[in-house]
């Protein structure tokens, strides 16, 4: 027996210069998890916008259970059931848990506009209990992890009654655990009769949450299958049109024995103790752990982004007192943060400059003015190389894709050409095609006698492209492995060493 809850059929969407969806069809089941996939751009977020009435589109026809249905804006959408919750989170920070999920329709006390916190810290309880989450609705947003927050959504999603969910990406910030947890709530409402849309880059998440799949290429609706039907490899020649081989891992270079980077007795608080590592000329350093582990707050030490309690720092056996983010860069250091939003990029500034911004001196002539013919060939480069799919480099960076402003927040840093890059979760939000051609770039660039810190949660992208990896637990090095010893196994064994533990550590401290 199938239930449609939602047929969406001859979808058109163009914005300036993109035609975004093109004659785009789906179709949701009650109490199933569809899973909606594609290379960066193809459109799959602009699809479900237009189902959570965020978009308007300009052809085309939804019907709800049956019924042909309007939804002109993002109330329209709740009314009906449907309810999104998008790549990038929506909450309040400064808000409690229930706050956010009862905003704009809190029930009022006698006295207007006064909250009445104890009705709705009441409701979000039983809310809350409903999803079996233990999360206190008086505790600040701002004060929850990722994870937790994305609870928030969903509870705030269900307070609506939601019949339709559609998720965005919802595990690229997630630890296993977490991912773990929310696949238990997502299995709970699809129980209950919930149809969910999943989007995700993360290809082997979908044999385990999905019951079918719909992939979508350039703005196309390309096909819908049973996922137990198929196989991961049918679903990426479908997604980029032609089939990827399992790339063996590049040739690559050791490194060389010149030291470029050394950190030793970085301290901060409690979320960094005592962390010492060196770096080589043309090395691929892995960092690796669990979520919280205390990697971006390395990078962020080294890159003078936060304040730390001691940190002695030589760059090319040179000892350097970094304070700010430019001492960073002028002594040849370059973050590629893991938040692109509020730290890689300026939205509402177009590709090009974005790229440039950073190495204007590179593109001035004699007479101080920006050379834009040199800028405008180095921008078109990366744009072909990395594949950031724009109509052109004079866009907006805030009108591109999730995936591809990650691209163009990469060749911003590959322009300013530093000796020592930071790239933390690098791949986060990337498509498969693109993700081999970061991963030949970054190899590239360390033959090319540059020195690479390369932080991701993804293991098998660890093991693949470092030379050697650390290992971090609770701001500590736990341990350190070369890419000839390093296995999943390994890895995991040292992230998860906590202080307490009794046992020596089975591989030699850094210290
Ligand atoms: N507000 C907008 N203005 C202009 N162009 C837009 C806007 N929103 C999306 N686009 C364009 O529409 C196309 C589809 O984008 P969409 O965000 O739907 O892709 P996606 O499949 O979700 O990609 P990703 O996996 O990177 O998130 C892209 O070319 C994008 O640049
Ligand atoms: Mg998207």
């Amino acid at each position: 027996m199938t239930d449609v809850l939602v047929l969406m059929e001859g979808i058109e969407k163009s914005f300036p210069g993109v035609h975004a969806l093109s004659q785009c069809q789906f179709e949701l089941r009650a109490g199933e998890v569809h899973a909606l996939v594609g290379e960066n751009g193809a459109g799959k977020s602009t699809l479900m916008k237009i189902l959570a009435g965020v978009y308007s589109k300009d052809a085309g026809r939804i019907f709800y259970r049956g019924r042909e249905v309007d939804i002109p804006n993002p109330r329209a959408a709740q009314l009906l059931g449907i309810s999104m919750i998008h790549q990038e989170l929506n909450l309040m920070p400064h808000l409690t848990v229930a706050q956010n999920i009862f905003i704009g329709r809190e029930p009022r006390q006698r006295i207007p506009f006064v909250l009445d916190d104890k009705r709705i810290n009441e409701q979000t309880r039983a809310l809350l209990d409903r999803l079996h989450l233990k999360l206190d609705p008086r505790t600040k947003v701002a004060d929850l992890t990722v994870a937790k927050q994305q609870m928030v959504e969903i509870a705030k999603a269900l307070s609506f009654n939601s019949e339709v969910l559609i998720m965005d990406e919802p595990t690229a910030a997630l630890t296993e655990a977490e991912i773990a947890e929310l696949f238990r709530i997502i299995r709970q409402l699809r129980e209950n009769g919930v149809g969910i849309v999943y989007i995700s880059h993360r290809l082997d998440e979908l044999k385990q949450i999905s019951d079918r799949v719909t992939v979508m290429r350039d703005g196309r609706y390309i096909d819908t299958v049973e996922t137990a039907q198929t196989t991961a490899d049918q679903i990426i020649k479908m997604m980029v049109g032609r089939t990827i081989y399992e790339v063996m891992p590049e040739l690559r270079d050791e490194p060389y024995s010149e030291t470029v980077l050394r950190v030793s007795n970085l301290n901060r608080g409690r979320t960094l103790k005592n962390v010492s590592f060196e770096l080589k000329r043309g090395e691929i350093l892995g960092f690796a752990g669990l979520m919280g582990a205390g990697r971006t707050e390395v990078a962020r030490a080294i890159f003078g982004a936060d304040p730390v309690d001691s940190m002695d720092m030589w760059v090319m056996g040179r000892k350097v007192q970094i304070s700010s983010p430019a001492d960073a860069v002028a002594h040849g250091i370059g973050y590629l943060s893991e938040d692109r939003k509020r730290y890689g990029l300026t939205l509402s500034m177009d590709v090009e400059d974005n790229v440039v911004l950073g190495s204007m001196k590179r593109f001035l002539n004699a007479l101080g003015i920006i050379k834009r013919s040199d800028t405008r060939v180095t921008v078109e480069e990366y744009v072909k190389s990395l594949a950031i799919r724009t109509p052109s480099i004079h866009q907006q960076v805030k009108n591109l894709s999730g995936g591809n402003q990650q691209k163009v927040v990469i060749a911003k840093w590959l322009t300013a050409n530093t000796d020592i890059l930071i790239f933390d979760e690098p791949t986060r939000g990337i498509d498969v095609g693109a993700k081999s051609e970061i991963y030949k770039l970054l190899n590239e660039l360390a033959r090319n006698g540059k020195s690479i810190i390369m932080i991701s949660s993804e293991l098998p992208e660890i093991l693949r492209m470092s030379h050697r990896i650390i290992v971090m637990c609770e701001g500590r090095i736990t341990g350190e492995l070369t890419a000839a010893e390093a296995t999943q196994e390994k890895i995991m064994r040292l992230a998860t060493q906590r202080e307490d533990t009794t046992t020596s550590p089975t591989e030699p401290v850094y210290a």
